[in-house]
């Protein structure tokens, strides 16, 4: 139990590191909590501060997401071994998935800025990539599609989380996978409530276009 509660408090605080904000503090000095859609993912950083600092804020929140899933995958069997507990391959996955959502919530809630963030795109497709990687590859190209067609971010990143859970039942993904996608996709959108009334309304800003949007 307390091995368990230590994985899951380890993928929350993975997902909790602020990379927009600290990238953002660092290379300009704002808070990007403050500017444009008041998100602290690349998107965001990408208008508010450069694409090299959206890069590397996008890497390192791809990185944060698979992490966290390897570490439930390989680090809690490990370590359940040395202690000498036996755990079933059925029992790993139901805690891979619990440790996936807590890394979206630590990565859109984190405790260091307040339990703000960004909205666990980035951090979602680290977890696919780590989970069913053809599934994190068709998102993937969802995503790709409704950008270049939209130049919208976050309609291609709801595109994607539907995608995602859609793509995790026709794999015939194990049920807690398939659930991840179901969980973590509808929070993934529900992070996007703002961004979808600003679609609605036609006033969402479009990749390339230097009008911020509001928070
Ligand atoms: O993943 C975040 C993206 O979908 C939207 O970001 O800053 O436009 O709200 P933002």
């Amino acid at each position: 139990g307390i091995i368990i509660g230590l994985f899951l408090l380890a993928a929350y605080l993975f997902g909790s590191i602020p990379t927009g904000y600290l990238v953002a503090k660092a290379l300009k000095g704002i808070d990007i909590r403050q500017y444009g859609s008041g998100g602290t993912g690349a998107t965001n950083v990408l208008r508010n501060v450069g694409k090299g600092a959206a890069l590397a804020v996008l890497a390192i929140d791809v990185l944060k997401g698979s992490a966290a899933v390897l570490l439930a995958k390989y680090g809690y069997p490990w370590v359940a071994a040395q202690a000498e507990l036996s755990v079933s391959p059925g029992a790993i996955a139901w805690i891979v998935t619990a440790a996936s959502l807590l890394v979206l919530i630590g990565h859109s809630r984190s405790v260091w800025i307040n339990f703000m963030g960004g909205k666990s795109a980035a951090s979602g497709l680290g977890i696919l990539l780590a989970m069913a990687w053809p599934v994190a590859i068709g998102a993937l190209f969802v995503f790709i599609g409704v950008l270049a067609i939209s130049r919208i971010v976050s309609l291609s990143s709801v595109g994607a989380a539907i995608a995602a859970f859609v793509l995790m039942v026709v794999t015939h993904q194990p049920l807690p996978y398939a659930l991840l996608g179901l969980a973590g996709g509808l929070y993934v959108i529900l992070r996007h409530q703002s961004n979808i009334r600003r679609i609605l309304a036609g006033t969402e800003p479009r990749l390339g276009s230097n009008r911020s949007s509001q928070s």
